[in-house]
């Protein structure tokens, strides 16, 4: 044995385990070559056949092809490990498609009522669905004794405090907080005592508009929303008011709505702002005047989408949902 046909024996190792293909191939290789009894310890077996000027090169170039040859057997198995044990992909089969979602249809309705709203200068205000007493029935004008104020109306908590049973106390809070004029638009939760039907909801949406400036007259309200019906529903839409009661506004009007199908519907109540409303949150009523409104958005998501149960819209039944 001598030098050269080491050499030889090292090309034809290293094309072996370049050769292998699956990890049986190529362990076979490593088991040919490096393992116990394989071919490298027995090469170092023959180093005491190597002439002995040859012996030092010899012992090192063995150590060489041990090293490299591991080093190469270990690089095809991890190359070769994923291929073999995955299933082969096949690019022909078609791809799987996930369909789109699509926005609920009370948050499409939201956006519809707040972009109309928007055009016209109002921007939108937030307040949080847990208030005080004060908020949702004292600076709103609501008598001790009015029916809303029942515990078997309204949700109360052990706080003390309540789930808002209108969006109005969103009114309250923007007034103690800024000067008027005003235009705001403020949609969110509500929370009333009712038994669950085709109608009604303990939990439900509304949108409240307020309009604070001087000499804001009820012809400017029906302007407003005359201008909201048409968008909302086309341009023959007609509104009407019939005259109503809210504690929080005087005069107050339940507003109906005529659709061309189905002809006049109620859609919003609303008003001139009471001037106690002014009084509680520090305003002069001499010096403003304004328009509240308030609608529900369930309402108006069944009558415009067909829907002829609320309680669609919160069953997250996805036939349902993906109609929209
Ligand atoms: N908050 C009233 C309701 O829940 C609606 C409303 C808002 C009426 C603003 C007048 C003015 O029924």
């Amino acid at each position: 044995m001598n030098l050269d046909e080491l050499n030889q024996i090292k090309t034809i190792a290293l094309q072996a385990a370049t050769a292998a293909q699956t990890t049986e191939e190529i362990e076979a290789v490593r088991i040919e070559y490096l393992s116990r009894k394989g071919r490298l310890p027995l090469l170092m077996a023959e180093l005491k056949n190597v002439p002995a000027e040859e012996k030092p090169l010899f012992g090192k170039a063995v150590n060489e092809l041990k090293k490299e040859l591991t080093e190469c057997i270990q690089a095809r198995q991890s190359e070769a490990a994923p291929k073999t044990q995955q299933p082969l992909f096949d690019c022909s089969q078609p791809g799987q498609w996930q369909s789109l979602g699509t926005r609920h249809p009370i948050t499409q309705i939201t956006e519809r009522i707040t972009s109309i709203f928007q055009t016209l200068g109002f921007t939108v205000a937030d307040g949080p669905d847990i208030e005080t007493v004060f908020n949702n029935f004292d600076a709103l004008n609501t008598p001790a004794d009015h029916p809303s104020r029942d515990e078997q109306d309204t949700f109360y908590l052990n706080s003390g405090e309540l789930l808002r049973c209108h969006t109005s106390p969103v009114q309250i809070r923007y007034m103690k907080e800024n000067k008027p004029p005003i235009r705001i638009i403020s949609p969110g939760r509500c929370y009333r005592r009712d038994t669950s039907d085709a109608t009604h909801s303990a939990n439900f949406h509304q949108i409240e508009g307020l309009y604070i400036d001087e000499e804001v007259s009820l012809a400017d309200l029906k302007a407003t929303l005359n201008h909201f019906a048409r968008e909302l529903m086309g341009p023959k839409a007609e509104i009407r008011f019939r005259p109503h009661y809210f504690p929080f506004t005087e005069p107050s009007v339940e507003v109906d709505i005529k659709h061309d199908k189905l002809g006049w519907i109620e859609v919003l109540g609303a008003g001139l702002v009471d001037p106690n409303v002014f009084i509680n949150v520090g305003y002069d009523p001499a010096c403003c005047s304004g328009f509240a409104f308030g609608m529900g958005i369930e309402r108006i998501a069944m009558i415009l989408f067909g829907i002829n149960d609320i309680r669609h819209l919160y069953e997250n039944d996805q036939r349902f949902l993906a109609q929209f």
